[in-house]
């Protein structure tokens, strides 16, 4: 596919970009820095500009393109340019800057008539990770009907990217598959990161005790461009075990007292729950720090 990749210079873009390359789609990076990568065209693009997206989304992305008879157009857009989270810049940026930049993405995507959108929402959006104080879940494991009322700027971006992506879908009735992602760990930063996670499960609270590897990230973009048919659903995505060696039951025991429990769960099992990803999009994660450490 010709895919129309945007952030793809980050953290969590430029593993999702280079793994999309090797599976042999034809990848566009749009984002404000170059990613550099032999296999990914690169365009500098304000996205927040609905002007230059418009016209990045329309155009030509490399020279061999110059050569085929028709100009190429793109069969999906991956999304996930933003500012990744608070505290980066000013709440009304990071709220300005990530609602409308997904506006344009959108808006963009639907008048070229693109009938496949990905964009990564957030774990954040259930409203625990950036709460003042401590939050605890209404229940576990937290799926993706659990409410999404947060209290922060970023999170706030998110939803509304959520209810604008909803928006554009039932006008076309493309597939509109949102990830709420949740924290992307790259396989160097298990070594760097997970000791300490070991050594204090409290760390992870605002996470769900959740991780996800960059490569089971790109796993779960690539089911997304393969599963067709789903109309706009959100899927949650994590590994499929807890990013702490203690059980979900001292988990719960120390930290999620009184937190309903909906169903039973494996010792190691996640509690940001995949089920709905395993189910429609048969994603399998494969990766976990008990390789690593
Ligand atoms: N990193 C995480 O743990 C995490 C967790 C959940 C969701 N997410 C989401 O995943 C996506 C990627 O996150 P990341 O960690 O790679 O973030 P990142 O900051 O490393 O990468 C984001 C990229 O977007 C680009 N960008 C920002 N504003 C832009 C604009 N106006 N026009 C064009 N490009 C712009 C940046 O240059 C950067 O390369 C984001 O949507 C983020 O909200 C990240």
């Amino acid at each position: 596919m010709r895919i129309f990749f945007t952030g793809g210079s980050g953290k969590a873009g430029q593993h999702v970009a280079a793994f999309l390359a090797d599976q042999g789609h034809q990848v566009t990076n749009a984002d404000l820095v170059p990613l550099g990568h032999p296999d990914v065209a690169d365009l500098r693009v304000d996205l927040t500009d609905a002007g230059q997206t418009y016209s990045a989304m329309a155009g030509l992305a490399r020279m061999s393109e110059l050569d085929l008879d028709e100009q190429p157009t793109y069969d999906a857009v991956v999304h996930f340019a933003a500012v990744p989270r608070i505290l980066l810049q000013p709440d009304a940026t990071t709220y300005a800057v990530n609602v409308l930049s997904t506006y344009n993405v959108l808006e963009a995507a639907t008048r070229l008539g693109i009938d496949k959108v990905v964009f990564a929402s957030s774990e954040t959006t259930y409203g625990v990770c950036f709460a003042q104080g401590e939050r605890r879940p209404d229940y576990v494991p937290v799926d993706e009907v659990h409410p999404t009322v947060p209290e922060d700027a970023y999170a706030m971006s998110k939803v509304a990217g959520e209810a604008t992506a909803r928006g554009f879908q039932a006008r076309t009735g493309a597939d509109v598959y949102g990830l709420r992602i949740n924290n992307v760990i790259e396989p160097h930063e298990y070594a760097e990161k997970f000791p300490a996670f070991l050594a204090d499960p409290a760390l992870r609270r605002r996470n769900f005790f959740a991780y996800i590897d960059t490569r089971d990230l790109g796993q779960i973009v690539q089911r997304c461009l393969e599963v067709d048919g789903l109309g706009y659903e959100v899927f949650n995505v994590a590994a499929a075990d807890l990013s702490v060696a203690a059980t979900t039951d001292e988990l719960r025991a120390d930290f999620y007292d009184g937190v309903e429990l909906r169903r039973e769960m494996a010792p190691d099992e996640t509690f940001y729950s995949i089920d709905k990803a395993r189910e429609l999009l048969g994603y399998a994660p494969q990766h976990s720090w008990r390789e690593a450490l």
